[in-house]
């Protein structure tokens, strides 16, 4: 061997040492990411406060793409404060949260979750409220949001379940346009009037 390819491979060794080194460093700590989580979705996303929604358990699809929707700004982040930890009552959004979250690791978070049990909320409901939102569920949502919206590989959230006060928030950022929509869903939502909502909210609260 001649001194240039000598040289040559000690350049090359040190190039993908250091490569590998970097990415040693730059490798993401999922547990950590997910401790940032758990302050407010509460440990494994089953979270136990009205206001936060519960995502252990949703599918990878719908945890990705909605964790994307946050970082690129398609779906409204609303101002929110940390519920514990060190940063317990300092304010910040979904989307400040995914600032901290590269793209190539998104997948990995949702993994995490995905693999959690989905834990569903006890919650008071109007039963009569309930029986209507049944009626009105299995016309218009159970297509897409099956067993009473509560399989994950529906790729649709769990509506079953869900803390009403949340499913709320999501309707109203749904009917303006403040949250990426399916096209089908946006013409079922049309028809429906505020009682309707009502109904459909008391119903999924009333899946424990
Ligand atoms: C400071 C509190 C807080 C932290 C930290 C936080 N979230 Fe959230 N998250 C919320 C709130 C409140 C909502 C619902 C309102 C909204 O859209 O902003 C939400 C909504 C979501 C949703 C949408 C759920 C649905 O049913 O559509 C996903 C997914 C999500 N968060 C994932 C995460 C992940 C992953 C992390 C950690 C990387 C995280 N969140 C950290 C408070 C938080
Ligand atoms: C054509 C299929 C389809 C139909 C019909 C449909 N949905 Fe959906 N729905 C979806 C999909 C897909 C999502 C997930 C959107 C996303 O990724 O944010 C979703 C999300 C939701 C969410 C948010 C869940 C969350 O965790 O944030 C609610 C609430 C909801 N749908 C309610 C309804 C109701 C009520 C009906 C009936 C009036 C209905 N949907 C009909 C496909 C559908």
């Amino acid at each position: 061997m001649t001194k240039k390819t000598n040289e040559y491979i000690v350049l090359l060794c040190s190039v993908l040492f250091s490569l590998g080194l970097a990415s040693n460093v730059f490798a993401v700590d999922v547990n950590k990411v997910v401790a940032v989580c758990a302050n407010c979705h509460g440990i494994g996303g089953a979270s136990t406060d009205q206001t936060v929604p519960i995502i252990g358990g949703y599918s990878v699809e719908f945890l990705s793409n909605n964790m994307k929707a946050y970082k690129n700004k398609e779906r409204v982040c609303p101002d929110t404060v940390y519920r514990s930890g060190n940063l317990k009552g300092n304010t910040t959004s979904m989307c400040l949260v995914l600032d901290n979250v590269n793209y190539e690791d998104i997948p990995k978070v949702a993994e995490y979750f995905s693999q959690q049990k989905f834990v569903r909320s006890k919650q008071i409901f109007d039963p009569e409220l309930a029986k209507k939102g049944k009626d009105l569920h299995d016309d218009l949502c159970e297509s897409c949001h099956t067993a009473s919206g509560t399989v994950a590989g529906d790729d649709a959230g769990m509506t079953g379940g869900q803390w009403m006060f949340y499913l709320r928030e999501a309707f109203d950022e749904f009917l303006a346009d403040m949250r990426p929509i399916p096209k089908k869903m946006k013409d079922r939502f049309k028809i429906l009037s505020k009682d309707d909502i009502n109904a459909l909210i008391n119903y999924y609260g009333s899946i424990q």
